[in-house]
């Protein structure tokens, strides 16, 4: 048992009462909503979709006008827009910046999914008794950024409003908002706020909540191996020339040690080390192992010796191939012996590693330990710095005193293994914290098929966030 856990209930009566009442009546129409969001497939990887990419920021425009925003535009950029909008009761008071995402990643493989993924439908789940709507883009990211619009909603409609709000909704996170850096520099000025509130994590369970505390970094890398100047018959050629596909699977094998440590020389060398008391509290927070492998069906987990699981995907780096291919894949047999190989290879960075640092080291590395039988070309894709949040700012101790509120128990803090790499320019930029109000479950499949939401989460969500409003105006006042 997490020792930080308590049962507690200040959640005041009357605030309650109007906040679950304007759910229960508006129940429907919130989730009908949202469902028809979900209906438009905005994959910002595919260019295919570029037409619904702009139908989902219309939309979203839309439902922010209707939900009393002012000032709501489709801010241009070199790539999708920002949908902006807000809402200014008093200068004098707190400003809100609420950051999210319309895109969602692409569907495939489309074979997979038990229902088509952009035609919603609502399963129950051991997991989500009450039911969970399945399709791209419900957990991640457009039913906890609906969230967030259904919450301003609620408190214009019931007179609530305790402070500003300026929403940012992008349509580029899926493809490492390219666009976005570039658009906050630009808007600074429009952009003054507070904080940031964000809803694109998960908690560890529906009846466990927690707040993430850190992000991963990312950097992510493609590489090319060259052998012959063409595919040649592998059995004329083969046993005398180097094979790229061979020659990259022993490159890639040799990235890691026998203690699934990063052998890639000065990888680790900017990795803080946590402290015991750290880590103690990062492993206290609850974990059931066996239900970790059960959920994935494997008999065994893996990772860096030394690390627990909690551990390894918070606060270790990590070096992953993401694709490989090459050769023949095709149905039955072809005798070839490939002229490429490929690959791509991303690795999730802690603090204080820094993306272009690590990309450096990788490419280094990997030219480096290539045979002279073949050609290695790297080259880099997007990347995105870690963060940490504190657990002593405003934010946090609001966004911990709301969840502690509707779900009856303290937020555990703990570390997510994800990555939203914008939100180290917020800091940066903007000189801004963020908090990773997230309301999703890990098990919840995004990026995968069947992805889900729980009814329970969207609801919890809107419930809470009146609540993160309120705090923060309590905590920051003058
Ligand atoms: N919402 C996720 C990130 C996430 C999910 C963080 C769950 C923590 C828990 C976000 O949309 C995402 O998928 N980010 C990408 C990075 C991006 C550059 C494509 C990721 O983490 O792979
Ligand atoms: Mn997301
Ligand atoms: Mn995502």
């Amino acid at each position: 048992m997490y020792k930080g856990v308590k049962t507690i209930s200040l959640y005041p009566i009357m605030e309650q009462k109007i906040i679950t009442d304007y759910i229960s009546q508006n129940k429907e129409r919130v989730l009908n909503e949202l469902l028809d969001l979900l209906k438009i497939p905005s994959i910002s990887a595919d260019k295919k979709y570029s037409a619904d990419v702009l139908k989902t920021a219309q939309a979203v425009k839309q439902r922010l006008i209707e939900a009393g925003a002012d000032k709501v535009e489709i801010s241009e950029t070199s790539g999708f827009p920002v949908v902006y909008g807000e809402k200014i009761i008093d200068p004098n008071k707190p400003t809100i910046i609420v950051y999210g995402h319309y895109d969602v990643q692409p569907a495939d493989p489309l074979n997979l999914w038990d229902s088509p993924p952009f035609e919603p439908v609502i399963k129950k789940t051991d997991l989500h008794p009450t039911g969970a709507i399945y399709a791209r883009g419900s957990c991640d990211d457009k039913g906890q950024m609906y969230m967030h619009v259904k919450a301003f909603e609620l408190m214009m409609k019931t007179n609530t409003l305790p402070c500003n709000v300026k929403f940012m909704i992008e349509g580029e996170e899926e493809v490492g908002s390219p666009s976005l850096g570039p658009w906050i520099i630009a808007n600074k000025e429009k952009l003054k706020g507070d904080v940031i509130l964000i809803s694109d994590t998960s908690i560890i369970a529906n009846d466990t909540p927690s707040i993430d505390t850190g992000l991963r970094g990312l950097a992510y890398m493609e590489v090319e191996v060259t052998g012959p100047n063409r595919d040649l018959h592998s059995g004329v050629y083969g046993g005398a020339v180097a094979n790229p596909i061979n020659i990259l699977c022993k490159l890639i094998a040799s990235c890691h040690d026998e203690n699934n440590h990063i052998t890639i020389p000065a990888f680790y060398d900017k990795v803080v080390d946590e402290s015991k008391e750290y880590r103690e509290e990062l492993n206290n927070a609850p974990f059931n192992l066996q239900e970790f492998k059960k959920d994935l069906a494997i008999a065994e987990e893996h990772g860096e010796k030394g690390f627990t699981t909690n551990e390894r995907t918070g606060i270790r780096p990590t070096l992953d191939v993401n694709g490989i291919w090459g050769g023949y894949t095709g149905e039955g047999a072809k005798t070839v012996l490939p002229s490429k190989a490929f690959a791509k290879i991303s690795m999730r960075l802690v603090p204080n590693q820094n993306s272009d640092e690590i990309s450096k080291l990788f490419s280094t590395y990997f030219e480096s330990i290539a045979p002279q039988s073949v050609t290695v070309k790297v080259t880099a894709h997007h990347g995105g710095e870690p963060i940490v949040v504190s657990t002593q700012s405003a934010g946090y101790k609001a966004a911990s005193m709301a969840m502690a509120d509707t779900y009856g128990k303290k937020p555990v803090p703990t570390r997510g293994g994800g990555s939203i790499p914008i939100v180290a320019l917020f800091k940066k930029e903007l000189g801004l914290d963020s908090i990773l109000f997230g309301f999703g479950l890990d098990s919840d499949a995004l990026h995968s098929p069947n992805e889900h939401y729980g009814l329970f989460n969207y609801y919890k969500g809107i419930e809470t966030i009146p609540l993160f409003y309120k705090y923060f105006t309590q905590l920051t006042a003058k």
